[in-house]
């Protein structure tokens, strides 16, 4: 029987989440996790004319992705988690131990860092570096919690290892940042029970939100830019 998910939430605000925050404390919301994906601050101002190049010497995905505070969003919004919940976080590799630093400063204790690995990267300087064919992302828990982690009965261990292609085709939207809907899904049925409450502070092209409202879990999605914001409202059934 199929159920009916449209009789899960799912709440978007369109603006910036140091200030719909305020919005959230004050009406007192609280969320079972944080599944979320930053700005990672890697882009550069660039003068190459195709994002295809193999000789291009950086990326630009926007201003978006330049001087963002990478840190101090964690302090205001781990103070939504329930008390079992947890928090996953997407970054680069280079940012990882700083963002580490700062959720345990907030009492969140770090149980692994889970990886999607690529199909198929782009190209990028083939001759003198790898290609950037990986993604990060945090894993994190209240401490003392009892966590959620739905481990399949019929695997005996799960690896903390994600496939997929980078995102094309139908599900491709114009965000340049897309995550992979597999992925996530994959990562919030594991992370997440049906019923729960996900929030993802900087949605982009809402995939999170889409996973979530596949799955039957709540969401709650705050994306700055209004075109982003747009597409994330269009993938989802409101
Ligand atoms: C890495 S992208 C997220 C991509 C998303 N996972 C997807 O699948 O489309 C990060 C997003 O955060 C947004 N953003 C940056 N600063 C923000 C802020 N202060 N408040 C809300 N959104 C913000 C950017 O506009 C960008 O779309």
């Amino acid at each position: 029987m199929q159920e009916n998910f449209l009789n899960y939430n799912i709440n978007i605000y369109c603006g910036d989440s140091y200030k719909i925050f305020d919005n959230l404390q004050n009406d007192s919301i609280t969320v079972d996790h944080i599944i979320t994906d930053p700005p990672y601050n890697i882009s550069k101002d660039n003068n190459f004319n195709t994002m295809y190049s193999a000789d291009r010497h950086g990326v630009d995905f926007g201003e978006w992705d330049k001087n963002f505070d990478l840190l101090s969003w964690i302090d205001k919004y781990i103070s939504l988690l329930s008390p079992n919940g947890s928090i996953i976080i997407f970054n680069s590799y280079r940012n990882l131990s700083y963002i580490i630093e700062r959720l345990e400063l907030n009492n969140i204790e770090i149980k692994d860092i889970l990886v999607w690995q690529k199909s198929n990267p782009m190209p990028r300087n083939r001759d003198r570096r790898y290609v950037q064919d990986m993604e990060f992302a945090i894993w994190g828990v209240n401490k003392n919690s009892k966590w959620v982690f739905n481990r399949p009965s019929n695997k005996p261990y799960l690896r903390s290892f994600f496939q997929s292609s980078i995102v094309s085709g139908i599900e491709r939207t114009e965000h340049p940042t897309q995550k992979s809907l597999k992925i996530m899904q994959e990562i919030i049925k594991i992370h997440t029970n049906k019923g729960e409450t996900v929030l993802d502070c900087f949605m982009g092209s809402g995939t999170t939100g889409v996973a979530c409202q596949k799955l039957g879990r709540n969401f709650i999605g705050i994306e700055k830019d209004k075109k982003y914001f747009d597409i994330a409202k269009s993938r989802m059934i409101l």
